[in-house]
């Protein structure tokens, strides 16, 4: 079968497509035709080897995927033919991923394509919702009512929370460096749009939310955005640290921390069992389907344009970049 292949350190000069034999699976796994698999930073960082605890080579990157059940597994969970999609969870096997043509994927870690979703919006979904649940609800603690700031939203996790945070009765502010962006980012659910470097950026988001502080800042964006992440916070707020796209240290300023009494958190999305990850995904789906959202799509490439696809993760996206297998 043909596969993306990590074969040696040195990222993208020892990764490229190639005919590989499929490693056999184990009683647990379920053998799935890959259809369609969603394409996030931490795949790239894989390549390159910057994903701490991440795979050595060689290994087949990838982690989302939605696709058909060949051969169900020993217990009879799942049957040919089921449309699966692939979850994160402390089980994921990271050195057998999924852009490749089939792979054997651990039963517990599947679930049924979601009814009413295309394939690619099915591929596009668990690694970048599952986090933003995390974030969100999980780790943040978000209740209907409260308010949220959204770092980073206009990329995979971001629009994410976006839709779930605003699928869950919350006030959402989303932060985008992108003018153009903006009313996308309203149609989306976002209630209210502004670029981090606008000027008076908290007066202006105090203002939107008529409130001295946000319950609660998903920081997808990381390095000097966390700062200022603190001093959106109101009393008692939290923020769930999430990436680190713009650096992987932030200073955070001690009297605003301490007198909010507030709290950061790190997240990861591979911390839950399968099971927690199954209640989740779950979760995701009801809030998504009940307000009427889908996940959204910046572009689709075929398997043999993966490289192209890749490449396209580091331009301006809007949502999830999939690779059509
Ligand atoms: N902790 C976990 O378990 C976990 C799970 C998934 C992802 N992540 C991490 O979360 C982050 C976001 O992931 P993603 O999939 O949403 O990424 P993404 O799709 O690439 O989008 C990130 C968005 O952030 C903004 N951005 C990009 N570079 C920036 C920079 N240097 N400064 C400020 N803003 C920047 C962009 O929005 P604008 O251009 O509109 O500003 C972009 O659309 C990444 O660091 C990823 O590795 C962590």
């Amino acid at each position: 079968m043909r596969a993306l292949v990590t074969s040696a350190p040195g990222g993208w000069t020892n990764t490229r497509l190639t005919e590989v034999e499929l490693v056999a699976g184990r009683a647990e796994e379920v053998l799935v035709q890959i259809a369609a698999v969603g394409l996030n930073p931490a795949d790239h960082f894989q390549i390159e080897g910057r994903y701490p605890g991440g795979p050595k080579p060689p290994f087949i990157p990838g982690r989302d995927a939605c696709g058909v059940v060949i051969q169900g597994d020993a217990t009879g969970s799942w049957q040919p033919g089921e449309r699966v999609v692939v979850l994160q969870s402390a089980t994921t096997n990271l050195r057998q991923g999924t852009l490749c043509e089939q792979q054997w994927i651990s039963a517990e870690n599947l679930a049924g394509q979601p009814a009413g979703w295309t394939t690619v919006e099915a591929a596009a979904a668990p690694l970048v919702y599952q986090t933003a649940w995390k974030g969100l609800f999980d780790v943040g603690n978000l209740q209907p009512g409260q308010s949220v700031v959204i770092t980073g939203a206009s990329g995979g996790v971001g629009l994410a929370a976006v839709q779930l945070a605003r699928g869950a009765g919350a006030t959402v502010v989303a932060l985008s460096r992108s003018e153009a962006k903006r009313d996308r980012l309203l149609a989306a659910g976002a209630h209210f749009v502004f670029s981090p470097t606008e000027e008076h950026l908290k007066e202006q988001i105090f203002a939107a939310i008529q409130s001295k502080g946000v319950s609660l800042v998903l920081e997808n964006v990381g390095g000097p955005s966390l700062a200022t992440s603190v001093h959106l916070l109101g009393i008692h707020g939290r923020i769930s640290v999430v990436g680190l796209l713009a650096g992987l240290e932030g200073v955070v300023p001690i009297p605003a921390l301490m007198f909010k009494r507030a709290s950061i958190h790190g997240v990861l999305v591979t911390d839950d069992t399968p099971q927690k990850a199954q209640l989740a995904w779950k979760q995701i789906v009801e809030i998504l389907d009940r307000a009427g959202f889908r996940p959204v799509i910046d572009q689709c490439f075929a398997l043999e344009s993966v490289a192209d696809a890749f490449a396209k993760l580091n331009t301006e996206v809007f949502g999830k970049v999939v690779v059509e297998v």
